[in-house]
């Protein structure tokens, strides 16, 4: 292979089967009582138990803040069509200036997002339940009650870590006054997903996401929850992936571009399988390794524009653009960028995204087949059937990391039968499911929730009991 910086991007069946391994150990370690303090990989406990049983109904309010922008829903759960449709939905920007300042601000912008869309929707009378869809590592320790471990992605606001989110968000419509919200659900975009899929397919007990950040939820055995009481029936675990690594187990597969993308990151040492993986870092590594090729002679005729040696300016978006059909939109780039090309540029170019990208989607593929395997053993099971409901710009957006990602699953859970279901505002709809079933089960006895596991069995009903 000629050339050589691109090398220990390929990464060989036995070393995703060895990183599958590591990773099935750490969430063995996240699990545990006494393990879970130290572990890169946090397997945070979600208090869903089963994912809707189809009665649920109402107009819920969702919050979906995770990537760059942060979005307001409006949205309907009809219940005889069995169908949530969103009824309106808006998006507001959230400022660089916001993402890193202080908290406060943050939840004011947020507040105030929430108060122009009902204002401009008519709902400020209605106090509507709200699910909030808030997509970072939290502790979970009420439906209505989640505190951040640590900010990720572009996020660095003060004042936010360790504190109750919800909290910080009533706190923000009070300061207001102007409006009320009903009882908050709190959810993981990986549960919102994994439950708006589940309303569709109930076979779903995985949801993953790959997009600026990534993460996979899944159902576990509670007898596995250790620090969860009870033995009985099922539970969703945010596992957090994204810290795979960060206690150096992946030192040997990160390369050098790995490495400065983390040190030059907001969070250094956190999230290392999420930087080798999500679109928030995939374009920086690109452009990093091309520009390690042009100094080396082999690009460009050696000269490197100031555009490309701008941090960020080489997006994640242009791997998806150059790797789909044709040679057009990677000479558009390239020029856009400054760059003199010859079209042996255009092909190395390519090559380079190909290359990064197909990590990405044989790493996320090693975590997944850990999880899959994982279900499987749990239930004895010879064979799985299961279904993963999925979003994220990555794996919609790219025109080959999908199939990279099946195959390689397949590769490494052979005995696992794994049917993707791609989500649509998983997320948003999903957090307005949570809110309805958190509701309609807050009106029943508990009793309820034996009963009917005993009756029909933990997943024949898809019920989310907090
Ligand atoms: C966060 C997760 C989230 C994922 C995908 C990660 O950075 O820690 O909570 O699910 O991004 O949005």
């Amino acid at each position: 292979f000629p050339y050589e910086c691109l090398q220990p991007f390929r990464l060989s069946v036995s070393t995703l089967q060895s990183v599958s391994t590591r990773l099935k150990k750490d969430m063995i370690r996240g699990l545990g009582k006494h393990t879970h303090h130290r572990a890169p990989v946090k397997m945070l406990p979600t208090f869903v138990r089963a994912t809707p049983d189809g009665t649920e109904k109402g107009d819920f309010l969702a919050l979906d803040l995770g990537g760059t922008n942060f979005r307001v829903l409006h949205v309907r759960i009809l219940e005889d069509e069995q169908r949530v449709v969103k009824m309106d939905s808006q998006i507001c920007a959230i400022p660089q200036e916001i993402m890193l300042g202080h908290g406060e601000k943050l939840f004011d912008h947020i507040a105030a997002c929430l108060a122009e869309f009902l204002d401009s929707h008519e709902l400020k009378g209605q106090t509507l339940p709200l699910g909030f869809t808030f997509s970072f590592p939290c502790e979970q320790l009420d439906i209505d009650k989640s505190v951040l471990i640590r900010w990720t992605k572009g996020f660095n606001c003060s004042g936010v870590e360790g504190e109750d989110v919800v909290r910080l968000l009533r706190e923000a419509i009070h300061r207001r006054g102007d409006y009320d919200i009903g009882s908050v659900a709190m959810v993981n975009d990986t549960v919102g997903t994994m439950m708006s899929c589940g309303y569709r397919d109930q076979s779903c007990e995985i949801g993953m996401i790959i997009g600026t950040g990534t993460n996979a939820c899944y159902m576990e055995e509670m007898r596995n929850v250790k620090r969860v009481e009870g033995e009985d029936g099922r539970m969703c675990i945010n596992t957090e992936w994204g810290g795979f690594g960060d206690d150096g187990s992946l030192r040997d597969i990160q390369t050098d571009f790995d490495l400065v993308v983390d040190k030059t990151s907001l969070n250094p040492g956190i999230h290392t399988y999420e930087k080798m993986i999500s679109g928030m870092y995939l374009g920086e590594i690109a452009r990093l390794v091309l520009v390690k090729l042009t100094e080396d002679k082999l690009l460009f005729d050696g000269q490197v524009s100031d555009a490309l040696q701008t941090p960020g300016r080489f997006e994640t978006r242009f791997i998806s653009e150059i790797e789909d059909t044709g040679l057009e939109n990677t000479q558009r780039i390239l020029t856009e960028l400054d760059l003199n090309w010859s079209l042996g540029d255009v092909r190395l170019v390519w090559l380079v995204c190909d290359t990064i990208s197909t990590r990405s989607a044989q790493l996320c593929a090693a975590a997944l087949a850990t999880i899959a395997n994982r279900i499987r053993n749990n239930r004895g099971l010879d064979h799985l059937k299961t279904t993963v409901g999925v979003d994220g710009t990555v794996f919609k957006k790219h025109p080959n990391f999908s199939q990279q990602l099946q195959a390689t699953v397949r590769l490494l859970a052979p005995r696992c039968d794994i049917t993707f279901l791609v989500s649509e505002d998983g997320s948003g709809k999903g957090a307005a499911m949570v809110t309805a079933v958190a509701q309609r089960l807050a009106l029943q006895p508990v009793v309820f929730e034996k009963l009917l596991l005993e009756a029909w069995g933990p997943f024949d009903l898809l019920v989310a009991l907090w």
